[in-house]
């Protein structure tokens, strides 16, 4: 386990809307290195940077043409070299976006894989052995290529499917076995991607869709976690201070395949969507946790949880995110104040967690925009960055019409510049939870959860962490528990207050509070 991972706090970097050092619209990385003292401010120590691979950008980056080239709209390797070497001098960790489930159907692996002649890329994809050949149950393209043959895709049409092979094989004529050479030929083109880039001087990967190369195999996906532990073999040999981050929502599997934390995303009934984004079926009513109404359930989402976290603990983490470029910012359902308890939150659960850009001042989810390089319901999450009053909020010197997405000018849009010197901002808030955090071995990756009051549909929730309690109502009428504890508060937003008999909670509340 690389010791970095014990405090880190990532801020996650989209790169097309962070900042535009050359004015073409579009922000780049050179922009990024200009902005990375304002991340350190923040107090994050670590970077997932979304990618910046060459693409034709039909999934905004994740269809990679080139995984050895830097895009140039983002720059030059050279460039992506100077940001890992800045921000290390800055004491600043940089995960790149590693995509191995599937590439851009513009890829020269795919452009040679598609040819009617036999060479070294016809098995780097997976293809049935003639065009009339498509099950109903797998995603394929039919007929578009010389090679007779239909192919796989992993996620959009653009991105056909690397070639892992299948568990439970139930066409032999065309799925192989993840033994096979061509298929371990696959993982080492992987590895040898990854290689490239630690050597340049990255410290690792944020991994997309990790659970999606064995096609066929469901539950804990065994043959995939065999891709998984062979690569973390070759970086605890070679990079043992290198990290792996998995886009795969299953922490006991994934985990126990290697990863050093697993992201906690927003899925169908799990936790993440309880605490932030649970709604009635039929009425659409907010039934999130964190939500004011006070119409959550704690508890549904503590038996998901503490479930994962026991089977993980002392082998990895689980990170909780505010927010990523797949999911409406919080800021869509919740007021301000209900975003600053949910966010807050985050960063006082264990494990990795990771801060989305313009979470820190809140920023909106920009209503409807026509979607960007299939963006789709996700483009309105991944508009310009807000930095100041000046032109674009200073994202960017371009005219307005030729920015990658519009930037936010409404009224009432949050800035860096008009936070910064509000004690109570979202953004000053957030700088005072991390570094909480950072003071406090307790309230880090390996500090223990631990739950002190949680009953179903009850505010406030409680939970310890070594020496703190951590209560939180998030609702709009005070709330109490029965019961006092001995000990100072060390961070507020609202108030609690303790009259020997029991913990009162104001409104909308959240307290951390250092047990004497
Ligand atoms: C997950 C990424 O986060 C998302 O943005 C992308 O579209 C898909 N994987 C496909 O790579």
């Amino acid at each position: 386990m690389p010791d970095w991972l014990k405090d880190a706090v990532f801020y996650e970097i989209y790169p097309q809307t962070y900042c535009d050092s050359n004015g073409d619209g579009i922000g780049d990385i050179n922009g990024i290195i200009s902005k990375l003292d304002y991340v350190k401010s923040l107090g994050c120590n670590a970077i997932w940077l979304n990618p910046v691979y060459d693409s034709p950008f039909m999934d905004a980056g994740y269809d990679v043409r080139n995984y050895y080239k830097v895009a140039e709209r983002y720059g030059t390797n050279d460039d992506l070299k100077r940001l890992f070497e800045i921000a290390h001098k800055k004491d600043i960790k940089i995960l790149l976006d590693l995509v191995p489930g599937h590439t851009s159907d513009q890829n020269e692996w795919f452009r040679q894989s598609k040819k009617a002649e036999m060479n070294e890329y016809s098995g780097r994809y997976i293809w049935t052995d003639s065009v009339w050949e498509a099950p109903p149950q797998y995603k394929f393209l039919c007929g578009i290529t010389d090679r007779d043959g239909n192919y796989m895709v992993n996620f959009f049409s653009s991105q056909p499917a690397l070639n892992y092979g299948f568990n439970n094989i139930t066409h032999p004529a065309w799925q192989k076995s993840p033994s096979d050479p061509d298929c371990i030929a696959t993982v080492e083109a992987l590895k040898d991607i990854m290689r490239y880039w630690l050597d340049m001087g990255c410290d690792g990967f944020r991994v997309d869709m990790a659970d999606s190369l064995v096609k066929n195999e469901d539950g804990e996906k065994p043959e995939t976690c065999k891709i998984w532990k062979n690569v973390r073999e070759m970086l605890d040999k070679d990079y043992p201070d290198a990290a792996i981050i998995s886009e795969w929502c299953n922490p006991k599997v994934s985990i126990g395949a290697g990863f050093h934390s697993d992201f906690y995303l927003d899925h169908d009934n799990n936790g993440y969507r309880i605490l932030f984004r649970e709604k009635d079926n039929k009425t659409g009513e907010c039934k999130a946790v964190f939500a004011k109404n006070g119409k959550g359930d704690i508890t549904k989402f503590l038996d998901e949880y503490i479930d994962d976290l026991k089977g993980t603990k002392g082998k990895g983490y689980i990170s909780f995110i505010t927010c990523n470029h797949d999911t409406p910012r919080m800021t869509k359902m919740f007021t301000p104040l209900e975003a600053k308890i949910a966010y807050s939150f985050v960063f006082l659960t264990p494990g990795v967690p990771f801060l989305y850009y313009g979470d820190e001042i809140g920023m909106s989810f920009m209503e409807g925009l026509k979607s960007k390089e299939g963006g789709y319901s996700r483009t309105g999450t991944r508009t310009p960055m807000q930095w100041d009053s000046s032109e674009n909020h200073g994202f960017s010197t371009a005219s307005s019409d030729k920015l990658y997405l519009p930037v936010d000018t409404s009224e009432n849009a949050v800035t860096v510049e008009s936070q910064i010197d509000d004690p109570d901002s979202m953004l000053n808030t957030i700088k005072r939870v991390i570094a909480l955090r950072h003071e406090n071995k307790d309230l880090q990756a390996d500090g223990d959860f631990e739950v002190v009051y949680a009953k179903k549909n009850t505010y406030p929730f409680i939970f310890k962490r070594g020496k703190f309690l951590i209560a939180v109502n998030p609702t709009e009428k005070e709330q109490s528990a029965p019961f006092t504890f001995e000990c100072d508060p060390v961070f507020n937003i609202g108030k609690s207050c303790d009259n020997g008999k029991k913990l009162t909670m104001m409104p909308q509340s959240l307290s951390v509070l250092k047990i004497k």
